[in-house]
């Protein structure tokens, strides 16, 4: 799978400085999965890039349902993977995008989704196949979440949030 085909010119610098946060647990259903996701939503203000990697199965969606809900944005049940639309829009009391890059192979491709332009609306924009856009320039916070199948319905989760503090280096 290729990597860093996020388009060049629409993103910021890259920064030299950020700070990273890490946080991992093991879920051990798809109910506990998604209580993550509602309690990862406390920490996300928009404008919020959710980067989540992870093969096919590994929870992706799963999570994004919990995150989704956890902001108010939609029911669990209206959320699933945008594999054909690319992007499903919630816009509950919050407004996310759910973006999943599966079908996605090139960088112009990436560039038709407007990425920066969905940021801009103050919007959490959540990707599933986040490893397809080039993580390091990134114009806003983020989290970057790997997802991992342990046994049949155990999933270890890797969340890493980036913090880029330009203002104090500017
Ligand atoms: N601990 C768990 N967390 C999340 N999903 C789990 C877990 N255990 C089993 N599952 C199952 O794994 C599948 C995950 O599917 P999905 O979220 O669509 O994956 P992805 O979007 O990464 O392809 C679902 O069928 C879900 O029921
Ligand atoms: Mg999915």
């Amino acid at each position: 799978m290729s990597r860093d085909v996020y388009p060049a010119n629409s993103l910021s610098p890259p920064t030299s400085a950020s700070h990273r946060r890490r946080r991992d647990i093991v879920t051990h259903s798809p109910d506990e999965t998604l209580a993550f996701g509602r309690d990862l939503a406390v920490l996300l203000s928009p404008p919020c890039l959710v980067l989540l990697e992870g093969e096919l199965g590994s929870g992706k969606t799963v999570l994004t349902k919990g995150i989704v809900a956890g902001l108010d944005a939609a029911a669990e049940s209206e959320v699933n993977s945008p594999t054909f639309a690319l992007v499903h829009e919630y816009a509950g009391r919050r407004k996310v995008y759910h973006l999943d890059l599966y079908r996605v192979e090139s960088g112009r491709e990436l560039a038709s989704l407007g990425l920066d332009e969905l940021l801009a609306e103050d919007a959490t924009v959540i990707v599933e196949w986040g490893e397809k856009l080039l993580r390091a320039s990134a114009p806003v916070p983020r989290f970057e979440i790997r997802l991992e199948h342990g046994g049949e319905s155990e999933r270890h989760i890797v969340v890493e949030e980036i913090s880029q503090i330009d203002s104090l280096i500017d």
